[in-house]
């Protein structure tokens, strides 16, 4: 994928431990094996995303499989619409659905994320791709480089996504919806509150090709119940009271609900 310089957007050249542009601005690749194309003008704190608590929990709660009828879907919706690479995950995480969907079509996959942590723990594992620690806000990308853009329980910045994919290209979308993980929530709150939730969004720049439902069921047991705890944002508002019933329960049987939303670019924006 052809990537540019997050500072003047001139074409990026790698190297060997860094990545230069024409104006000579210079980039680290870190010794784990991402470059960090994260300047601080794009950064809003210190460390930025997800915590190495967070991406950890993460790791080990989706190699535990129990969430395998999302790649599935993925890679089966992106078969059906014939999508090709490159490959480019905004909000990669540890990398875990990406690079299965990428593998499954055989195209090569570059992950961005503004967690050092996250994109750390996915270079570390995943050596054929291309980690780089970056915004979704300005994707150090050129124009029109990207075949096949996911978004997956992550941020979606249209404008920016419109303007990396080939006219002919295609972003996933992978969103919780309303009745996501009930049963974590009925465990550390008091009450469930509706929460009204857009898990369709319309999207300038996009044209919304279908909505596929992905539900199942699925249990945890021991370290695994914390670990889903720490995947969801419920990790951030719990109170010690939520806190303490979880951690009396060994077991969760829970249901996954989420929405894969299949957009093509339009030519107008
Ligand atoms: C809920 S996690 C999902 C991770 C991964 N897609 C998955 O499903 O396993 C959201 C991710 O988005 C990252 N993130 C948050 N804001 C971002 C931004 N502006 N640009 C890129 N990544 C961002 C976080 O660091 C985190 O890794
Ligand atoms: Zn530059």
């Amino acid at each position: 994928m052809e990537l540019i310089c997050p500072l003047c957007g001139c074409a990026l050249s790698i190297g060997e431990g860094s990545a230069v542009c024409e104006k000579r601005h210079s980039f680290d690749i870190a010794r784990q094996g991402y470059l960090n194309l994260l300047p601080v003008q794009q950064k809003h704190s210190l460390n930025p995303g997800d915590t190495r608590q967070q991406v950890l929990a993460r790791r080990e709660f989706l190699e535990g499989g129990f969430y395998s009828p999302i790649v599935d879907a993925l890679i089966a919706a992106a078969k059906e619409e014939r999508a090709f690479g490159p490959v480019l995950d905004a909000g990669c995480g540890e990398g875990y659905y990406s690079t299965r969907l990428a593998n499954a079509l055989g195209a090569p996959l570059t992950g961005i994320d503004i967690s050092k942590e996250a994109v750390r723990c996915a270079a570390a594992k995943y050596k054929q791709a291309q980690w780089l620690c970056a915004t979704a806000a300005h994707l150090p990308v050129a124009d029109g480089s990207v075949g096949l853009l996911t978004s997956l329980f992550a941020v979606t910045l249209p404008e920016e996504f419109h303007r990396v994919l080939v006219p002919n290209g295609l972003f996933l979308q992978v969103l919780a919806a309303e009745d996501h993980l009930l049963g974590l929530k009925s465990v550390i709150y008091p009450e469930l509150k509706h929460k009204a939730k857009d898990s369709v969004p319309q999207l300038p720049g996009f044209s919304l090709t279908r909505s596929i439902p992905i539900r199942f069921s699925f249990t945890v047991e021991g370290q695994q119940v914390q670990n889903l705890l720490s995947m969801t944002p419920h990790a951030h508002r719990i109170t010690k009271e939520g806190a303490r019933r979880l951690a009396e329960t060994p077991v969760l049987t829970d249901t996954a609900s989420c929405i894969l939303n299949i957009y093509r670019p339009t030519v107008e924006i």
